[in-house]
């Protein structure tokens, strides 16, 4: 693999102008792999092309699916579960944990062996809260097991399919990958699958999946029911349209809250509730944000968000409103360094096994940054510089794109350059540094 390019990143004057932002990568991902799972052609336009939603595209290829992509187009020949076949090598997931996941469910319940594994990030993530309910309905899921994490296996998985049975099961986590790993299994399964989060993650599989026909049901408490019994089995083709990623679109926003005098519109972006507590974290800081939904994408409402420079002040990000942002904690932590006062990121350990210790590297960040910061073992609580600007310097992502990012938004406001060695951008937001310089930031790539 050749190495990511360099990013170097000065104090910039006023970021201005309208701009959009890649398709969203985890509705990306859904379309790829629920456009596989039709009975016709999808065509999905606005895909987002970073590396994770081409490595799903890839693991397609290599299950017989026929997946053309033209730009920011796909063009998914729908097989039905039935139709994937056994791949001839091992299937690379890359950086890629929604890829390795969904494809974990997907293959459960189909009738061969397939090994998933991924780079140097993803072959530490864990995985046996998918394999272990994956094992209950009837999967042989073997994988790497490390001495220091007993109790948990690890990529390469081994997956065999087998005969599925249904299951009642209260996930141990709130989890969106877990949730539609075991939504894509139970569709495959003999007799319901009932399906309880502690707290509801993000929501795009149930919103696509019943637009394409899958037997989904919701309660009014979120237990999700998979009724398979009946159904034919295929999903209806449709054409879909991937609106902005709002994980991509909060970089920019919190820059352009940050940058003084700035003042940004993003089009076209994605604002399912599930998933923009972002927006409502900002909001509470006290963000000069508009909020405009425009449409409707597939179940998914999308619209406009304007965000122009001004005081932000610290806030407690916590219980929902942190899940509803899990994705966006990097970028609010930058938001909190350069805010007025105490900002207290809470409730969330599961930053812990991202692409990274995104706690451990957010907390080692702002440090060298010159923020006061406390590590917590599910948080931070970050003292924000309140006018005084940051130091600059060499930001370390280790393979995680959204930790270069962050890196890069806090160098627009910091007294020295600051250099990103080898930032893996292009895993979610190729266009990054493109976009933020149209703008008008100050930053250079490298090879
Ligand atoms: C995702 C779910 C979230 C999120 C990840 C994408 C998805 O992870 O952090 O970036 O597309 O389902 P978890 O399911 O581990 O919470």
């Amino acid at each position: 693999m050749s190495t990511p390019p360099s990013l170097r990143v000065r104090r910039s004057g006023p970021l201005r102008g309208t701009c959009s932002v890649p398709g969203d990568k985890s509705i990306s991902h859904r379309a790829l792999l629920f456009g596989a799972l039709t009975d016709g052609v999808v065509e999905a336009t606005g895909l987002g092309r970073g590396g994770d939603n081409l490595s799903t595209a890839a693991a397609l290829q290599a299950l017989g699916v026929e997946v053309r992509i033209e730009g920011t187009e796909a063009r998914i020949a729908g097989v039905g579960f039935g139709g994937l076949r056994a791949p001839a090598a091992a299937i690379d997931c890359g950086n890629s944990g929604t890829t390795i996941r969904l494809l974990a469910g997907i293959l459960a319940g189909r009738p061969f062996e397939a090994e998933l594994f991924g780079d140097a990030s993803l072959t530490h993530r864990p995985m046996r809260r998918v394999a272990m309910p994956l094992r209950q309905m009837g999967a042989t899921i073997d994988g790497r097991t490390e001495p220091t994490r007993p109790g948990d296996i690890f990529p390469p998985l081994r997956i065999r399919g087998g005969a599925l049975q249904g299951i009642r099961y209260d996930l141990p986590v709130a989890s969106a990958q877990l949730k539609t790993a075991l939504i894509l299994a139970g569709l495959q399964a003999k007799g319901p699958t009932v399906l309880r989060e502690p707290a509801r993650s993000r929501d795009h599989t149930e919103r696509m999946l019943r637009a394409l026909g899958a037997p989904i049901s919701i309660d009014d408490s979120g237990a999700i029911t998979v009724t398979p019994d009946g159904w034919d089995g295929r999903l209806r083709a449709s054409r879909i349209a991937i609106p902005g990623d709002l994980s991509s679109a909060t970089f920019l926003i919190v820059a352009a809250l940050t940058v003084p005098g700035s003042d940004v519109i993003i089009e076209n972006v994605g604002l399912n509730p599930t998933r923009a507590g972002a927006l409502d974290a900002l909001a509470a800081m006290g963000a000069d944000l508009t909020v405009e939904v425009t449409g409707d994408a597939m179940g998914e409402p999308v619209g406009r968000v304007r965000a122009r420079a001004g005081r932000l002040h610290g806030a407690r990000i916590a219980g929902d409103l942190a899940l509803r942002a899990i994705d966006e904690i990097p970028a609010l932590a930058m938001a909190a360094a350069l805010a007025e006062g105490e900002t207290v990121f809470a409730d969330l350990a599961e930053l812990r096994i991202k692409e990274s210790d995104r706690i451990a590297a957010l907390a080692r960040e702002l440090g060298r940054a010159g923020v006061a910061v406390e590590e917590r073992p599910d948080g931070l609580v970050v003292a924000g510089l309140a006018g005084r600007t940051p130091a600059g310097g060499v930001v370390l992502p280790e393979h995680d794109h959204r930790i270069a990012m962050a890196g890069a938004i806090l160098g627009l406001t910091s007294t020295e350059e600051t250099q990103i060695p080898a930032a893996d951008i292009a895993t979610s937001f190729p266009s990054f540094a493109a976009t933020l310089s149209a703008l008008g930031a100050s930053l250079e790539t490298a090879t």
